[in-house]
């Protein structure tokens, strides 16, 4: 009888040191049968599970032992976090862990964007050498405009700050006088003038309502002709359609997506444009931010499992569950 279930590819030293104290299954395709996951969590005290799986309310209300949902990563859009906590069930996530990696990728967008190096890539491949083709621009001396300054946010931010840009923020929850801000010598302004003023956007915002679509017809039309939009956060916060006639028209440059309204997207325009980037949801798949992610999630199941304080939750749920195995 399962004790934990794991719901998507996951595959660690971590989950082999949670064997060794509990029942673990590890089904890497379940996520895409919903009715499925509630027939198998309703003996479970634990389930992990990355950003496929959706933990709605009817897995919830069939999971009568789930004391705690583990999200390997940072994004809560596929968990009912209001259904989770009403049930006394402890959600966790990674905040940390991946952030280097999603930082270091959004880095890597900026020069293949300034520098066209995807392009100039397929261009030698597909036996030309025409270096007058593709004069590119410097990162340094350019603003990059970061929306949502979290861990993420800042960790781009400082790494930015080492090419010589600068940095403008524009976050909904953050004081001007934050510490973070200062630290990473950014300053914060509001969205109309980040977009304005920024040679580079870069997207850090989880999926809520208040950010879903926030990327618009509107928003691109602020941004600078020359400028470049990024996003490797959550792709339901762009409008594609927008964005690829804002591409189209030449309202910006160009654009790096990690992230996609539907994954995968079916082929469309964006994906025949030179100018946009494309990866499949890769920023925090490194081997050091994945190794990271695992133990800090197994090793979160496994405290509040073992009558514990998970050190990474995003709920206090009061009161918690009993513990039908302790
Ligand atoms: C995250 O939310 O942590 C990242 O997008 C990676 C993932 O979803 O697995």
């Amino acid at each position: 009888m399962a004790d934990i279930l794991i719901t998507e590819p996951i595959e660690s030293t971590a989950v082999e040191r949670l064997r060794m104290g509990f029942d673990v299954v590890v089904d890497p395709e379940l996520w895409r049968d919903t009715a499925a996951v509630i027939r198998q969590i309703q003996t479970c005290r634990g389930i992990i599970v990355r950003n496929q799986t959706d933990v709605t309310q009817a897995v919830i209300d069939a999971a009568d032992r789930l004391l705690v949902i583990g999200r390997a990563g940072v994004g809560l859009d596929n968990i009912d976090l209001g259904a989770a906590s009403s049930a006394g069930i402890v959600v966790c996530t990674t905040p940390q862990e991946n952030a280097i990696s999603v930082a270091e990728l959004v880095l890597g967008f900026m020069l293949c964007l300034a520098r066209r190096i995807c392009e100039a890539d397929r261009h030698v491949k597909g036996g030309a050498w025409d270096r007058h083709h593709f004069v590119g621009a410097e990162l340094h001396g350019k603003t990059l405009g970061i929306v949502g300054f979290g861990r993420i946010g800042f960790l781009t931010a400082m790494r930015a700050r080492a090419f010589g840009m600068e940095i403008i923020a524009h976050d909904e929850y953050l004081n001007a006088s934050s510490i973070l801000l200062a630290e990473a010598g950014a300053r914060l302004v509001p969205m109309d003038d980040l977009l304005m003023h920024s040679d580079f956007v870069s997207c850090h915002v989880p999926l809520t309502p208040e950010t879903r679509g926030m990327f618009d017809a509107r928003r691109f039309a602020l941004m600078k002709s020359t400028a470049y939009f990024i996003n490797a956060s959550r792709g339901q916060v762009v409008n594609e359609r927008d964005l690829s006639t804002a591409l189209e028209e030449e309202v910006i440059a160009g654009a790096a997506l990690d992230v996609r309204q539907a994954e995968p997207p079916s082929p469309d325009a964006l994906a025949r444009r030179d100018d946009v980037v494309l990866t499949p949801h890769i920023a925090a798949f490194t081997q050091e931010a994945q190794s990271r992610v695992l133990h800090a999630i197994c090793d979160d199941v496994t405290r509040v499992l073992k009558g514990g304080t998970a050190v990474n939750a995003v709920n206090f749920p009061f009161p918690q569950r009993e513990n039908k195995q302790q």
